[in-house]
């Protein structure tokens, strides 16, 4: 990963009708931050990682994702699994690399590698909530993504499965660092997981923080609980429309 890699936003806008959800958004991602995108519901984050990943034409501006790979890969995770319910747990996994070379030993080593191992001929109906988007986390690596965009992957899990999650994530990105834009309601996780967090507001990034916290980080670390502090009081004063 050289400096100038990464996801470049210039002048993003996005239009629906006559409403404006993204306006003139200019933002640097360097290739292997991981970003964390906090604000209040309706505010536009899920149009943006929409944008980012060209599943919607932006109204204004441009996006570049900066990579020595020619053709770099964009992958992206949402709150529900979106598994396929008549494809095996393997076969959900290698979802699109029919007939590639390697791909079921890549698949079965990442089922391996988020806790699934021997659960490969199973389907989606019998795993839980957790398991499920554990097998969409591993079909989205296995792209091997520049670009990960994850759009509350874990906002539907129990607590403590989220916590697995977030663990299993950082575990994963430690040994294979990515990009990573993260859209979650959690301050929290965000707090753990993301080298900078930025709050949208108003169709813009309102506030970009730096979290330099090393890691592994602990909820209980007062460096944090004094950020989130300041991340739920710019939440609520912006959802407010302050
Ligand atoms: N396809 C669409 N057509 C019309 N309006 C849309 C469309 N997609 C999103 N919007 C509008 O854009 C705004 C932002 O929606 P978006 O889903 O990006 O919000 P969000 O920040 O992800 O909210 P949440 O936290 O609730 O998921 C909303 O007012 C929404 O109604
Ligand atoms: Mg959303």
């Amino acid at each position: 990963m050289s400096a100038d890699e990464g996801l470049r936003l210039r002048g993003v806008g996005k239009a629906f009708g006559g409403r404006l959800v993204l306006e003139d958004i200019d933002l640097d991602i360097p290739a292997g931050q991981f970003v964390a995108l906090i604000g209040a519901s309706g505010v536009g984050k899920s149009t943006l990682l929409r944008v980012v990943a060209g599943l919607e034409a932006p109204s204004a501006g441009r996006i570049e994702l900066r990579s020595r790979n020619p053709r770099p890969d964009i992958r992206m995770m949402f709150q529900e699994d979106r598994l396929m319910p008549w494809r095996s747990v393997l076969r959900n996994v290698t979802l699109g690399l029919e007939g590639r070379e390697g791909g079921d030993e890549n698949a079965r080593a990442l089922l391996d590698a988020v806790g699934l191992a021997g659960r490969e001929r199973e389907y989606p109906i019998v795993l839980s909530g957790g398991q499920r988007q554990r097998v969409a986390l591993a079909r989205a690596l296995i792209h091997e993504p520049e670009l990960l965009l994850l759009d509350e992957p874990f906002g539907a899990l129990d607590a403590i499965t989220r916590a697995t999650m977030q663990l299993l994530l950082e575990g994963l990105l430690a040994r294979r660092p990515r990009t990573v834009l993260l859209v979650t309601h959690d301050v929290e996780e965000a707090l753990l997981l993301a080298d900078r967090i930025l709050l949208m507001h108003g169709g813009r990034v309102a506030r970009d923080l730096a979290i330099g916290s090393p890691r592994p980080r602990h909820r209980g670390d007062p460096a944090l609980a004094a950020r989130k502090e300041e991340l739920l009081d710019g939440l609520l004063a912006t959802s407010h429309g302050r």
